[in-house]
């Protein structure tokens, strides 16, 4: 087990009251020695992931840090009250129909400018004897949020092993787009494939993550499996889910919601309470399962590690 020093960023899984189903998950692993069975999968990379799928168990991971006493969302809100348009736009539907999408075997084109281009499993990517654990609030543009145990790698890991070239100054992501397991697709509400955009600092930032779990699982399919970005300071449109391409570009790429409302939606789309949505405010916002909107906070809360990437930007402008 990893023991750092704390960072505010870094939520503890500890030092909330863990939910009831969280702690039993991980005392029965311990009861039960898949906890053991994993770790000794892990080491055996790249079998370690489908070893973990098939005894059903947890991934091994080490703590990514502690830091704040903010409850996390209960699991039965963050695997059932989703954003996953390609299968439907209502909250429920990702729950409902994102089983139908098949996950294995999964690859991943990495293309543009970078040393290493190709098609990767998720296994070449992710390192699986790494994963750790962090605790991000995570706040929807429509002014609700959440806090997830995540379970993954730093994306700045995955992106110094393909080598971006020094023309690379953005990275595209792109998620499926198989209409066949995904009955959202049948209505045009974005240009599908879904994409999005991070300009490579914001990429490299040691916040960003790719999560390929939750409360201690491999990724349930509503919440992006196998892999999946988060973006903690920004909305969480920027976290993309279900990711079949990475591609390092030299100009700020297009986004699907930038495409389909472009004074609704900017390129960076940081979390920011003095910048209104044009239909409504982001000042305040409703954590799921509270009654009582709180305060939204500059940078979702993670100012201190994220501002200096937009020192003497006009946020207003680049919204
Ligand atoms: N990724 C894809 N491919 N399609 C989507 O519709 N919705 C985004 C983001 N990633 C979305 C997506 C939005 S608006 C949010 S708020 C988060 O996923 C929700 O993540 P969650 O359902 O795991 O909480």
């Amino acid at each position: 087990m990893l023991i750092k020093n704390r960072k505010s960023w870094e939520l503890s899984g500890r030092d909330a009251t863990p939910q009831a189903l969280y702690q039993d998950r991980r005392t029965i692993l311990k009861g039960m020695g898949l906890a053991g069975l994993a770790g000794i999968a892990a080491s055996l990379h790249p079998l370690a992931r489908r070893a973990a799928l098939a005894v059903g168990s947890g991934l091994t991971y080490a703590d990514g840090g502690h830091g704040t006493d903010e409850e996390k969302t209960p699991y039965r809100d963050v695997t059932g009250y989703n954003n996953y348009y390609e299968f439907g736009t209502g909250k429920l539907d990702p729950a409902r129909y994102a089983g139908a999408m098949t996950t294995e075997p999964w690859s991943v084109k990495v293309e543009g400018e970078v040393e290493n281009p190709g098609t990767y499993a998720v296994e070449d990517l992710v390192d699986f004897s790494k994963l750790i654990e962090r605790v991000y609030r995570l706040r929807c543009v429509e002014a609700w949020s959440m806090v997830i145990p995540w379970i993954g790698v730093p994306l700045k890991d995955i992106i110094t092993r393909l080598g971006p070239t020094s023309r690379a100054k953005f990275v595209q992501f792109e998620t499926l787009a198989r209409p066949s397991e995904m009955r959202g697709l049948s209505r045009r509400v974005l240009d599908w494939p879904y994409k999005e955009g991070l300009r490579i600092d914001e990429a490299m930032n040691p916040l960003t993550l790719m999560a390929v779990g939750l409360y201690g699982e491999v990724l349930p399919n509503q919440n992006g499996a196998p892999m999946r970005l988060v973006v903690p300071w920004k909305y969480g449109f920027k976290s993309i889910k279900s990711i079949v391409a990475i591609r390092f570009v030299e100009k700020q790429p297009t986004t699907a919601w930038l495409r389909s409302a472009p004074r609704e939606y900017g390129f960076y789309s940081n979390v920011n309470p003095d910048v209104d949505h044009p239909r409504w405010s982001q000042r305040r916002e409703r954590r799921i399962g509270e009654f009582l909107k709180r305060k939204t906070l500059m940078f979702n809360g993670y100012a201190e590690e994220v501002a200096h990437l937009y020192a003497g930007m006009d946020l207003k402008k680049n919204f």
